[in-house]
């Protein structure tokens, strides 16, 4: 773990009751204190944490988690999406539930609502939930060792908690991250994103092997070697890529319909959403196909210099 990591650790206090007869122990080492429930009262955290990060804003964070989770959830497993952009939430609306959203996220840290008051259930799958982010609070009144907690409890609750993390790399990413045991960055193929990335991916636990998606690609243009082709991004990143989402109009559409396209059978954005929910949830499959296939040189040489290593 980096000593920034154990930075994100702050003390034990502001543990929320409000997490169910379930809140208990956490497994992380995150909080000193030990809670008064017997451990064995407590599920297991089997669920698995993954936070969705990026370094740049804008990037499709957001869209990303909202097609995973959808995808998992389509293929049976219970899944809950965490708005983590406390005061920017936006995950309400790509997912069409912003008329469901009573409590929040720091209702339930601060022990106003309770986490099964929180919780909206999505409308087409019984399996999926979000938790919603406050639209009238600061990032920096989260609380991370609230935050660690309820992420736990979540992990007893449901097989994958995904977190949407808020853009830069402050108080809101470290929130986001505590809880978390694995990362999925999403880098568009423009050179300030992968710089972004690229700090984002040394500030993670040391212990983690982040999964790369890129967003945005525009097959066209990198044929033409005016865009960056994923192997160029991920000759600088080096992660394992879990996916290549092109871009597409119908992102910008379903987005303002609240219907992902992880649930579209006839769009091919939905389909490599849906292959990379399977790769997650440890399927074997043959590669998915990308959209892209050039590559250019010149835009690569650009980046070495520019990033000149981390
Ligand atoms: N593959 C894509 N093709 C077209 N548009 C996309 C694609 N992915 C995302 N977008 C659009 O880009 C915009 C930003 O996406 P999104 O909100 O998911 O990014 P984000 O990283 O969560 O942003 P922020 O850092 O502000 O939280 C949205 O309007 C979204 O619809
Ligand atoms: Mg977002």
């Amino acid at each position: 773990m980096t000593t920034m990591m154990r930075a994100f650790e702050t003390g034990a206090a502001a543990v929320p009751s409000t997490l169910g007869t379930a809140a208990a122990p956490v497994d992380s080492g995150a909080l000193a204190e030990p809670t008064s429930q017997p451990a064995q009262e407590a599920a297991p955290p089997h669920g698995r944490a993954i936070v969705i990060t990026s370094g740049k804003g804008g990037v499709g964070k957001t869209t990303t988690t909202a097609n995973l989770g959808t995808a998992l959830a389509a293929r049976g497993a219970r899944v809950v999406l965490v708005d983590a952009d406390v005061g920017l939430r936006n995950l309400d609306i790509v997912l069409g539930l912003e008329s469901r959203v009573r409590f929040h996220l720091l209702d339930v840290l601060e022990e106003k609502a309770t986490l099964d008051e929180a919780l909206v259930r999505d409308k087409r799958s019984e399996s999926l939930s979000l938790l919603a982010a406050a639209q009238t609070r600061e990032k920096e009144d989260v609380v991370t060792a609230a935050m660690t907690a309820l992420i736990v409890e979540l992990r007893r609750r449901f097989d994958y908690v995904l977190i949407d993390c808020p853009a830069g790399i402050e108080k809101g990413f470290k929130n986001a991250v505590a809880g978390a045991q694995h990362a999925i960055i999403v880098c568009t193929p423009e050179v300030s994103a992968v710089r972004d990335a690229d700090r984002v991916v040394g500030l993670l636990p040391n212990d983690w092997r982040p999964e790369l998606i890129v967003n945005r690609v525009r097959p066209q243009l990198v044929k033409k070697g005016k865009m960056l082709s994923v192997d160029d991004v991920n000759d600088i990143l080096h992660l394992p890529l879990l996916g290549v989402i092109a871009e597409e109009p119908g992102v910008i559409i379903a987005t303002n319909k609240g219907e992902p396209l992880a649930l579209d059978a006839t769009s091919e954005t939905g389909a490599a959403y849906r292959a990379m929910a399977a790769k997650l949830a440890g399927d074997a499959l043959p590669a998915s196909p990308r959209p892209q296939d050039g590559r250019a040189g010149s835009w690569f040489a650009k980046l070495g210099t520019l990033l000149g290593g981390r």
